[in-house]
């Protein structure tokens, strides 16, 4: 296994900073009117999840990574989620949700393979008729093009010092796409981190979708319904569980 990408306490420290709330958040939250049962799945530090929160309303925020939940469980009003420590696996069969989201391109990192059965075990989390809604790149657009050292190289100050940063891509296998994000601290060590995001298309996950019960599968090119063109980066996904 791989080391957690988000394992780093001091780049987890400026996630929230470097990804504050935006359209994304907005467009999520709207989904949320009149649910009573919401699951984040990989959410990550919980900035979106606790935003859920609602009188009546039972949030719960799933990601697998220590660090990302350790962080998300010490933030203010996070005693009003239910976080849960793991992957799809992790997530209770209930059949009560009415929304089911996952932000931050969080669907890249489950893997072909992984896909059917991760999504499998988000349907069983919701009631039918429940909504799943996640965003994920394009690969028309081929976003990792960008993320060479060159294109990518940054300094900063940060609240944990002088930070440069650049993201260094050292796989690309039909949609597969591997990257090193390199950060060096003041002291000179650089904290190399792999990521694997898996980029597909539509049609993929159109398809993965409605293999795992989803039916009025809806594609956007962005957070507000922006229709679908060959060259938009974002694809928004939106489905009911039948
Ligand atoms: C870019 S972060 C997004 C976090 C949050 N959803 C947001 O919008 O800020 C990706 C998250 O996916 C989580 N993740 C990685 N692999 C995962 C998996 N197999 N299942 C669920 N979450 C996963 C990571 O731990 C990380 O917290």
């Amino acid at each position: 296994m791989t080391a957690d990408p988000y394992g780093d306490e001091r780049l987890v420290g400026l996630y929230d900073g470097d990804n504050p709330p935006g359209d994304d958040h907005a467009y999520f939250l709207s989904l949320a009117a009149g649910a009573r049962k919401v699951v984040d799945f990989g959410c990550g530090t919980g900035l979106l999840t606790r935003a859920f929160v609602a009188p009546g309303r039972v949030v719960v925020g799933v990601d697998p990574s220590a660090t990302m939940l350790g962080y998300a469980r010490r933030q203010p009003g996070a005693e009003e989620v239910t976080w849960v420590d793991g992957d799809a696996s992790a997530i209770e069969a209930t059949g009560d949700a009415d929304l089911v989201v996952s932000s931050g391109n969080t669907m890249m990192h489950i893997s072909d393979d992984d896909l059917p059965w991760v999504l499998d075990n988000l349907a069983a989390a919701l009631r039918p008729g429940g909504v799943i809604s996640f965003e994920s790149r394009n690969p028309a657009a081929r976003a990792w093009e960008q993320w060479s050292p060159e294109a990518s190289y940054y300094e900063r100050n940060t609240p944990v010092g002088h930070l440069r940063e650049w993201l260094e891509v050292t796989e690309v296998d039909n949609g597969r796409v591997v990257f090193d994000a390199h950060n060096v601290f003041v002291d000179g060590t650089n904290a190399v981190y792999t990521t694997v995001l898996y980029f597909r298309t539509t049609d993929e996950i159109r398809a993965a979708l409605r293999t795992a019960g989803f039916e009025n599968i809806e594609v956007y090119a962005g957070w507000h319904q922006e229709p679908l063109t060959d060259e938009a980066r974002l694809l928004v996904f939106r489905a009911t569980k039948s």
